[in-house]
């Protein structure tokens, strides 16, 4: 097994669709790819086909001992789902000081599962700093950092180097950090500039293509899909296809581990 984190310093960059459909690449690729919820917005399952009113998920599972294979979903593209689930405010915060009384829980939960060692976890998370990214980090082979070609996102990296140092780094069985800038309209002056910029101070750890800004992105999730089911001919699913492949091979480069606990 190996653990994908999705993580951004700022909202709204696109972690989760890109969560989602990498997920879906690499599952069409032929791997068993689990895609798992850590945000409470609970919008992972969206893009794969899962009913609205569907209230379950780890957190709820989590909170009644119930075993994660109780709220395993098939999703489209043959992803396998685990969606955060839909709780009130105070179940929200029960599970959270859970997750914080132990930073080692998914991790653990994770082992629990007992996937086969090519099989891939893909871990959405809430942006910034939160008990749901730290316990992501700690059960990280890899972090994968999602940017906007914009100035806030590029003064944001630093935010998420400092949680990445501190909770995964350390790690043996951590490979490293990758980024993927999303939502790129090659158009604009200041976007090719801030790419520029990018490419220079991230050198390989980024992606070296980029995930174009594509309207058929929100029109997949209308339809409850990914845009790799959607419109596989778009330029954006060709993006993902490319950069699912990119970090297929950054994940297939890194030794097998039996066990993410320090
Ligand atoms: N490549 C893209 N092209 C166009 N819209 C995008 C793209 N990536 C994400 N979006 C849109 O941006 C918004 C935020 O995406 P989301 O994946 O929810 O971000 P996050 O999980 O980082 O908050 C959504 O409306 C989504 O449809
Ligand atoms: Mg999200």
């Amino acid at each position: 097994m190996k653990v994908v984190t999705v993580v951004s310093a700022k909202g709204g960059v696109g972690k989760t669709t890109i969560a989602a459909n990498l997920a879906s690449v690499l599952a069409t690729r032929g791997r068993r790819v689990i895609a798992l919820d850590l945000d409470p917005q609970n919008a992972l399952r969206l893009h794969f086909g899962i009913p609205l009113d569907t209230i379950d998920g780890i957190s709820r599972a989590t909170l009644g001992g119930d075993p994660w294979q109780s709220v395993m979903f098939d999703g489209v593209d043959g992803v396998t789902v685990l969606p955060y689930g839909a709780v009130v405010e105070d179940d929200r915060r029960r599970f959270e000081a859970h997750v914080d009384r132990d930073p080692q829980w998914l991790a653990q939960s994770l082992e629990g599962l007992a996937l086969s060692a090519s099989d891939i976890v893909i871990v959405d998370t809430p942006p910034g700093s939160s008990v749901y990214t730290r316990t992501a980090l700690c059960a990280a082979n890899f972090a994968l950092n999602v940017v906007l070609a914009d100035a806030a996102s590029y003064a944001a990296i630093p935010q998420m180097e400092r949680m990445i140092e501190a909770y995964a780094a350390p790690r043996a069985n951590f490979a490293g950090v990758g980024y993927v800038v999303n939502q790129v309209d090659q158009s604009r002056q200041l976007t090719k500039d801030v790419l520029k910029v990018l490419r220079n101070m991230l050198g390989n750890k980024m992606f070296s293509g980029v995930i174009h800004a594509d309207e058929g992105v929100s029109e997949a999730l209308a339809c409850d899909t990914t845009l790799i089911h959607y419109d596989s001919l778009s330029q954006a699913a060709a993006d993902l296809r490319a950069c699912g492949d990119w970090l297929m091979s950054a994940v297939d480069a890194m030794p097998a581990s039996s066990r993410n606990v320090a």
